[in-house]
């Protein structure tokens, strides 16, 4: 892992303004974290992150998963899929699509996803990443890209920054969540991805206050500062390998057995 240099090679995948993705830039920079960005990717042409990385010489590309879903609907024979995709397969392993959807919608979905999914690993293989860091990237990964990214099932190199202290709060709006539930403390969380939403193992997170004075604006400003923090602090984790994913196992009071996936933080060097 990491180059002659000791840096691990970091790529990321945003879908707006990217202040997680210059967060990292900037702890790459002043050497707090011991890594490099390599490249940035997005999902839509519009993503203002991608600006943020001209500035820094970052090389980026866009992978435009609305043009792909609207050509795979006019003419899907005419957008084949890789040759090492399998589209059934993929849709056993996921765990997202509701088992209520028409299995033609689930296919096409999945079909989709795929597509967009070969061409974000041709990117990213280029430019041979340690880490994938995923920064606002508004989109889910299937089975079918988190396998070829985890190439070691012991050691994930997929990570999610999410606005809510999980498990509370999966899903897309976090902070808004939070603020409307009434909650008194609200958070962030930085994970490694597995196949669910927001369910894969965690690594850090940091919390604030949530006080009568504040609003929902007040409440994203705040979280996203922390956020700002805890994601370098985590990825410097990753750059020490300090992180190591275990299968914890414990007794519910029913009597079922519980294992889920966690992450322990190694002691660093003293
Ligand atoms: C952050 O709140 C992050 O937790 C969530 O999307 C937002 C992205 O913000 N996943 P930015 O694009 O990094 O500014």
């Amino acid at each position: 892992m990491g180059n002659t240099t000791g840096k691990i090679r970091i790529a990321a995948l945003i879908s707006g303004g990217g202040s997680n993705l210059q967060a990292i830039i900037d702890a790459c920079d002043r050497g707090t974290i011991n890594a490099e960005v390599v490249v940035a990717g997005a999902d839509r042409p519009s993503a203002k992150g991608l600006e943020r990385c001209h500035r820094h010489g970052i090389p980026t590309f866009v992978v435009d998963y609305r043009s792909i879903v609207r050509c795979f609907e006019q003419d899907p024979a005419g957008m084949p899929l890789p040759p090492d995709a399998d589209v059934q397969a993929v849709l056993a392993r996921q765990t997202l699509l509701s088992d209520g959807m028409p299995m033609e919608k689930r296919l096409a979905f999945i079909a989709t996803r795929i597509l967009a999914e070969a061409r974000l690993l041709a990117q990213l293989r280029s430019h041979a990443p340690d880490l994938l860091v995923l920064a606002g990237f508004m989109r889910t990964l299937t089975p079918y890209f988190i396998d070829r990214i985890n190439t070691d099932a012991a050691r994930p190199r997929i990570m999610n920054i999410h606005p809510a202290l999980l498990p509370a709060f999966p899903g897309t709006d976090g902070y808004a969540d939070t603020f409307r539930h009434g909650c008194k403390v609200g958070g962030c969380t930085v994970h490694f991805i597995d196949y669910g939403e927001d369910s894969g193992p965690i690594i850090g997170q940091r919390a604030f206050a949530i006080t009568p004075e504040d609003t929902l604006d007040t409440v994203r400003e705040k979280g996203l500062a922390q956020e700002w923090l805890l994601y370098p602090e985590c990825i410097q984790l990753y750059a020490e390998n300090r992180l190591r994913k275990r299968q914890m196992s414990h007794r519910l009071p029913d009597g079922r057995q519980s294992t889920r996936s966690v992450v322990d933080i190694l002691p660093g060097p003293s």
